[in-house]
């Protein structure tokens, strides 16, 4: 059976489309709990939907953030496109989806990825010192090896926000998975 594609997703991607050929309106912050309960912010690229409420991104299992998805897996997305003029706020828990535990997806993303893209994989462990004679690939073909260290990121989204400056007054409008994403406009 198909899932239904929930109502924020046509808008989003009005949105996304809005910012033309722009390689950062696939790009999301992406907020976690830091291991001393403080925040911690970064930049990802959306790499696309693995379901209808299931946003997908790829990082590195040696780096801290995933370190901190282990151990808190709410997390907090924001997403801006400023020739809408729109931000959306998705918010949801993250699984960890590492080359060990599904091999024959993370070989399928993988393979999807540019050769430069694919690159930083091939390099030293992240926030080390840097040793400046380690190696630092600046491409990864296709038939590389898939690293160990690959993971996949998929956050089930649960709530959905959504500011628009676009009007006057400015439309702020939440959706709720528990609410079967009834739209809520709220006040901006
Ligand atoms: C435009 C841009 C895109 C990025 N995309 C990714 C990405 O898709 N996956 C990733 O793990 N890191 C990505 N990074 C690097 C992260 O922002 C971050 O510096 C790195 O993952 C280490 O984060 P951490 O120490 O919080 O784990 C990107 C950075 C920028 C500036």
């Amino acid at each position: 059976m198909t899932e239904a594609i929930p109502p924020w997703r046509p808008l989003l991607r009005a949105a996304m489309q809005r910012e033309g050929r722009s390689v950062a309106a696939r790009w999301v912050q992406l907020a976690t709990t830091g291991r001393d309960g403080a925040p911690r912010v970064r930049t990802l690229v959306f790499r696309g939907w693995a379901g209808a409420d299931l946003l997908e991104l790829f990082s590195d299992q040696r780096s801290e953030k995933v370190k901190e998805l282990a151990d808190v897996a709410a997390s907090e997305l924001c997403w801006l496109f400023p020739k809408a003029r729109q931000q959306y706020r998705l918010r949801g828990l993250v699984e960890l989806i590492p080359a060990s535990e599904q091999p024959e997806l993370c070989q399928q993303r993988w393979q999807q990825l540019s050769e430069t893209g694919r690159a930083v994989w091939g390099w030293p462990t992240p926030a080390d010192p840097l040793d400046p004679s380690a190696d630092f690939p600046e491409r990864l073909r296709e038939t590389a090896k898939l690293p160990e260290h690959f993971v996949v990121l998929q956050m089930r989204v649960n709530t959905v926000e959504r500011l628009n400056l676009g009007p006057h007054p400015h439309q702020r409008t939440r959706w709720n998975a528990d609410t079967l994403w009834r739209e809520q406009p709220l006040n901006p």
